[in-house]
């Protein structure tokens, strides 16, 4: 079989972002742009990923991890440059070589593996994958000749009025014949505008020589699209975007309205779920089938089961089991485990703590570090005290207990089994199971004083 070889070029330190971030470090959807590049190449199944690091190269590596192999560009003097960097890893090897820049997220496996495909039939020694542009401004140029063969590549910044005019832009990626590639690649010069060894000019050195050399042209200029600065960057977004929601929408899920709701690349989703407007689903959130997520809701890192709905709320690192209900304004943080057909509901927070199964927390509480069973009642306004400045405590609840409302639990506290606690209360020791419990002061009425207050009134 032949061998087939992938490089990414992700050396680059993107000074158009004028950013700290590296530029292919950067995000879209919530994955960086040299992740999405990795993620479509591996489905083509290549024998060798290299990907060439330079600026910010322990990150990229720290990011793409054992998936690829990395070859380090210590200075970054253009894209033919870089790929030379791979000659000890790949030159001389039989093969096809695939190289993509690290900057261009959209482009699918579909795309590569069509380009592949065009290249093995022609067999080329080279084929550019190219698109037409509605505004070529920034790309290199296709330059054909008059019977339409390509010749060579040229850069925006050496281009002629009229080459500029050309609108079937290079896409930076290409499949090159793997020796053919290395062998050019030595012949590549500096002497253009921008005084950097250029990879497209492979291409012309290869035509020059004799060797067959071809341009594929893709359907869809969007899906090249590289993004140099944060414009692109947000257009990158919009376009993933607009792609994972029709992906979802086919697989059963309702948007109400596509172009406000954000979800990012792994997130999954079940089949008759409906979001509403303004809505984030990020990092690894698994959602089930018919759930409601109402307007105005962001979700990282959480599993959300089936039945479950949603209102104007803020989970994180959470799990909501289902047929539960959250919010309105109800925040999960991170470990909050919220059982099925329990109730969580306006301005209440939960970090690191169980609601069992059909338990409630209807209003205004704070339920933190304390593990609560099953069909237990929180009044308005409960708060786990669980910090004392210093230390966290935990607490535990047990099943059927009710705790009053605006009743203080200073934990830890262990209230029993079907344990009452009464409004007001400040708990500071353990309550028995089927105990009723006060703690809180006496009233005392005093006749006929109101009079001697300001606010009195006659
Ligand atoms: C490049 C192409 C251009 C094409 C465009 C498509 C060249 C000379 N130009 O231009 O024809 O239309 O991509 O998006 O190739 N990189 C390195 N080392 C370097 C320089 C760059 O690794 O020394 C990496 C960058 O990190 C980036 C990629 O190569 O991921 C492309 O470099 P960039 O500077 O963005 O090239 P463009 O100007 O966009
Ligand atoms: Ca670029």
């Amino acid at each position: 079989m032949e061998q087939k070889y992938a490089i990414i070029l992700a050396a680059g330190k993107g000074t158009r972002m004028k950013s700290k971030l590296y530029k292919v470090l950067h995000e879209v959807s919530g994955k960086t742009m040299v992740e999405h590049v990795l993620t479509q190449v591996e489905k083509t199944n290549p024998t060798e990923i290299v990907t060439i690091v330079g600026h910010g190269a322990d990150s990229v590596k720290a990011k793409l991890g054992k998936r690829s192999e990395y070859v380090l560009q210590e200075e970054q003097l253009g894209t033919g440059h870089a790929v030379l960097q791979a000659k000890d890893l790949l030159a001389g090897r039989k093969g096809t070589t695939i190289v993509l820049a690290g900057d261009t997220p959209l482009l699918t496996a579909e795309t590569i593996a069509n380009l592949f495909e065009y290249h093995e039939q022609r067999q080329s020694s080279a084929t550019i994958l190219t698109a037409n542009a509605p505004d070529p401004t920034g790309y290199g140029r296709v330059i054909r000749n008059h019977i339409g063969v390509v010749e060579r590549i040229v850069e925006q910044k050496d281009a002629t009025p009229e080459e500029a005019r050309v609108t079937e832009i290079n896409t930076g990626t290409y499949a090159f014949d793997n020796e053919l590639l290395f062998e050019a690649l030595e012949s590549v010069n500096t002497d253009n505008a921008q005084g950097e060894y250029y990879l497209p000019d492979v291409i012309e050195i290869l035509k020059k020589q004799g060797h067959t050399v071809s341009a594929f042209q893709m359907d869809n200029f969007e899906d090249s699209l590289g993004v140099n600065d944060r414009v692109a960057l947000a257009e990158a977004n919009q376009i993933m975007k607009r792609r994972i929601n029709k992906f979802h929408m086919t697989n059963g899920v309702t948007l109400i309205d596509p172009e406000s709701t954000y979800i990012e690349s792994d997130v999954v989703i079940g089949s008759d779920t409906i979001i509403e407007p303004n809505v984030m689903l990020k990092g690894k959130t698994v959602i089930g089938s018919d759930v409601f997520v109402g307007a105005n809701s962001q979700i990282v890192d959480s599993t959300i089961e089936d039945n479950v709905k949603i209102r104007a709320s803020v989970i994180e690192e959470s799990i909501v089991r289902n047929g539960a209900d959250v919010g309105p304004m109800a925040h999960l943080r991170p470990l909050a485990d919220i059982g099925e057909n329990a109730h969580v509901g306006n301005f209440v927070e939960v970090k690191k703590a169980t609601l069992g199964q059909g338990s409630k927390a209807g209003h205004l509480s704070y339920i933190g570090d304390t593990v609560i069973g099953k069909e237990v009642n929180i009044g308005a306004g409960v708060i786990f005290v669980n910090y004392d400045g210093k230390n966290k405590y935990t607490s535990q609840v047990d099943d059927y207990a009710f705790i009053g409302s605006n009743a203080n639990i200073i934990n830890p506290v262990h209230v029993g089994k079907n344990g009452l606690v009464t409004a007001g209360s400040t708990i500071t020791e353990d309550v028995p199971e089927e105990a009723l419990s006060f703690g809180r002061a006496k009233q005392v009425n005093k006749d006929g004083y109101a009079p001697r207050y300001p606010h009195y009134k006659k």
